[in-house]
């Protein structure tokens, strides 16, 4: 066995766990909530939800480059020798990370301020913003797996 085969594991993991999780917020969770709670237990139930899922995320996050840069240079020499596609997903990379970073550092405090502060409906637009985030980031993330799943040889 190489190394760029514990390399490639770990970095399908970290992708799954990323998209993976923000699939399941989105199109499940997000639903049955609305549908099951009020407003306070379910921006309290959201506010949870990110505290736990955010830690995979950041793993994710380191996991994701340094597996990558490690492939890069296993299978293909450098960033030079790779193909279009890898590079598409180091771009397509830092655009999640700036997502991410925007619900991290701006907008989980804020949520964690309205929640705190008993303010449902501020807690709510909060909410909402950092739904349509994770909608795009969720978008990017599935878009760009069926690029490199695709292997294309433009
Ligand atoms: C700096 C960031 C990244 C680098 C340097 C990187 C690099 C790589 C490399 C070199 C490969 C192997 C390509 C091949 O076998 O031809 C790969 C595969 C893969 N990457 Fe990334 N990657 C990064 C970020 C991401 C992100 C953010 C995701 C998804 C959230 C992702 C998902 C995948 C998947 C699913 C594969 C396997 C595709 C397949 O074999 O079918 N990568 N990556």
């Amino acid at each position: 066995m190489t190394v760029y085969a514990p390399l490639y594991t770990l970095h399908l993991l970290a992708a799954l766990i990323w998209v993976g999780g923000m699939f399941f917020a989105w199109m499940i969770l997000r639903p049955a909530a609305v549908e099951v709670l009020d407003a306070p237990a379910r921006l309290r139930l959201w506010l949870n939800v990110f505290k736990r899922f955010f830690v995979w995320v950041w793993a994710a996050v380191l996991v994701l480059p340094v597996t990558g840069m490690g492939m890069l240079h296993a299978g293909y020499g450098g960033f030079d020798g790779a193909p279009r596609y890898v590079h598409i997903m180091m771009g397509l990379y830092l655009v999640m990370l700036a997502l991410f970073l925007r619900i991290q550092a701006l907008q989980l405090p804020e949520l964690r301020r309205a929640v705190e502060a008993e303010d449902w409906p501020a807690g709510g637009q909060v909410l909402g913003r950092i739904r349509r985030v994770v909608g795009s980031n969720l978008s990017i993330g599935m878009a760009l797996i069926a690029l490199v799943a695709m292997r294309p040889s433009f």
